[in-house]
């Protein structure tokens, strides 16, 4: 094996080559994959070789043989589930992660890590308008950010009762209710689940799923005990936000805790167009959101907030003899977030806002809600079309008649490659699903999609015509399974 620096240097520099024509290719290149995993497995699934191979040639066949099954989710054309892109500086930022390898557990072991991952809180507190004294985790992302407020929130209010849960465990422990919005987001069901609380009651939503306060209020007089309560800023179809200040403050009544998923939402505060429904946020006692989203940092990286830092380190504090623990400041890493050993993933969201500023994190999240407010009027215009939610933030759901020629539409638009979006149901209805998500996304992009939207439309028969009117080359209506890439496009040699 030759020398450690010349090692690296090949295949460091293989990786920029290949890194920089994936990424010139992005703005063009059809958006989905052109392989399903099944077809690409075989290629990489190949016997291994007994002997060692050049590590820069490993890094050129894997930059080959991947190619044809990247989906082109750094593209500004990319509107699918809700998935950021990824800004210059914190992508550069990550590729040092890698190659400064910090085990970013420990203050103590890791300094630059640790003081890097501290500023890009306190950037992120700041921006946000929460409490600056709040305990901040760098997580693998909204899911486990979910989780670490969740956790929270199960310690403190056992404690209040009198309940060791480090001691004792759940087993014989006073019931915690929580109370959830019906569009809460799939994994707060998941870290409650994770965390042994089984699945929350539900409280009713109004027609843009926000939670109803009146509903709230309702359920929390039938609650006796230990309470959680989990709102939710932008929900995943509408991307509309809970009332704050109401709904918190009716739960604090009755001395719950409230944790707030913000997935993408969360960052509307940074905006003075677009924070007033998130008035009152501060006063909730945790939140969950995503850096991978909204912020554009790379995969994976969310962002859990406690206001109580010694409830979140009674949490997950952990001491053992062969390890260095900080006693000052604002504590070890990993007494903040499920994981031990851990990726210092604060450092791209600080490469992030350092590239970004002030203006340019609040001039990122408005360009975001205003391609979704131009997509939405472009897309309103089209025959056929209607656009099914109030576009409040980075969200547009649109249907086309009836379910099944939305999801042919659907089908349709995946099938034709320009843009990407995915189809979902809401309130009853199939939808497709727009998330404006991506730094990139200009007014080109929004121009193109619209196009797109429109060629699928012309290209599937309206609900009026005939069955026989389609087309001859018109998807047919049941293969519509949203997001699923043609298996026919496969350019296998
Ligand atoms: C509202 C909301 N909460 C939580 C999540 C989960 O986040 P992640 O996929 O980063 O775990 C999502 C993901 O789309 C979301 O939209």
């Amino acid at each position: 094996m030759p020398a450690q620096p010349d090692a690296y240097r090949d295949a460091l520099e293989k990786a920029r080559a290949h890194s920089a024509e994936w990424l010139a290719s992005v703005p063009t290149r059809p958006v989905g994959p052109s392989n399903t995993a099944d077809e690409l497995a075989p290629r990489f699934a190949v016997p291994l070789q007994d002997e060692p191979t050049d590590p820069g040639g490993v890094v050129d066949e894997l930059a080959w043989l991947a190619e044809p099954g990247l989906m082109a989710m750094p593209s500004g054309r990319f509107f699918g589930w809700v998935i950021g892109g990824t800004l210059p500086a914190a992508l550069g930022a990550d590729w040092l992660v890698s190659a400064w390898d910090q085990n970013a557990g420990m203050r103590y072991a890791t300094p630059a890590a640790a003081a890097i991952e501290e500023a890009a809180a306190g950037w992120v507190l700041d921006l946000l308008g929460l409490p600056r004294a709040s305990g901040v985790g760098f997580t693998t992302g909204g899911t486990m950010a979910n989780f670490v407020g969740l956790a929270a929130g199960r310690q403190h209010v056992l404690e209040a009762v009198g309940w060791n849960l480090d001691a004792d465990g759940l087993s014989g422990a006073p019931r915690i209710t929580v109370l959830a919005g019906e569009e809460r987001h799939a994994s707060v069901d998941l870290a409650l689940r994770y965390l042994g609380l089984g699945l929350p009651r539900t409280v009713v939503a109004d027609d843009q799923g926000r939670i109803r306060p009146d509903a709230l209020a309702d359920a929390l007089e039938k609650v006796d005990g230990p309470v959680i309560v989990c709102l939710q800023a932008g929900n995943l179809h509408s991307g509309a936000f809970d009332p704050m200040r109401e709904a918190i403050a009716i739960a604090h009544g009755h001395g719950a805790w409230v944790h707030v998923d913000g997935a993408f939402g969360l960052w509307a505060a940074v905006s003075p167009l677009y924070r007033d429904p998130l008035d009152g946020l501060d006063t909730a006692d945790s939140w969950a959101t995503d850096a991978h989203k909204t912020l554009n940092v790379p995969y994976d990286c969310g962002i859990a907030i406690v206001s109580r830092p010694d409830v979140l380190l009674s949490t997950f504090g952990v001491r053992t003899s062969y390890l260095i623990h900080a006693d000052d400041g604002p504590g070890d890493p990993f007494e903040k977030v499920p994981e031990m050993s851990r990726r210092a993933r604060g450092i791209p969201v600080w490469a992030a806002l350092r590239s970004l500023g002030r203006r340019g994190t609040i001039e990122l999240v408005e360009g975001l809600a205003a391609h979704a407010r131009a997509l939405a009027n472009g897309l309103a215009a089209l025959p056929g079309v209607e656009i099914v939610n109030e576009v409040v933030f980075t969200q547009v759901c649109l249907t086309f008649g009836s379910d099944e020629r939305t999801r042919a539409v659907t089908q349709r638009l995946i099938d034709d490659g320009a843009v990407w979006m995915s189809g979902s149901h809401w309130r009853g209805r199939d939808v497709l699903r727009i998330s404006v998500s991506n730094w990139s996304t200009d007014d080109a992009d929004v121009a193109e999609s619209i196009a797109a939207v429109e060629r699928a439309t012309s290209a599937v028969p309206s609900d009026a015509a005939p069955a026989d009117a389609a087309p001859a080359d018109a998807a047919p209506a049941d293969t519509a399974p949203a997001g699923s890439a043609p298996a026919d496009t496969a350019p296998l040699d």
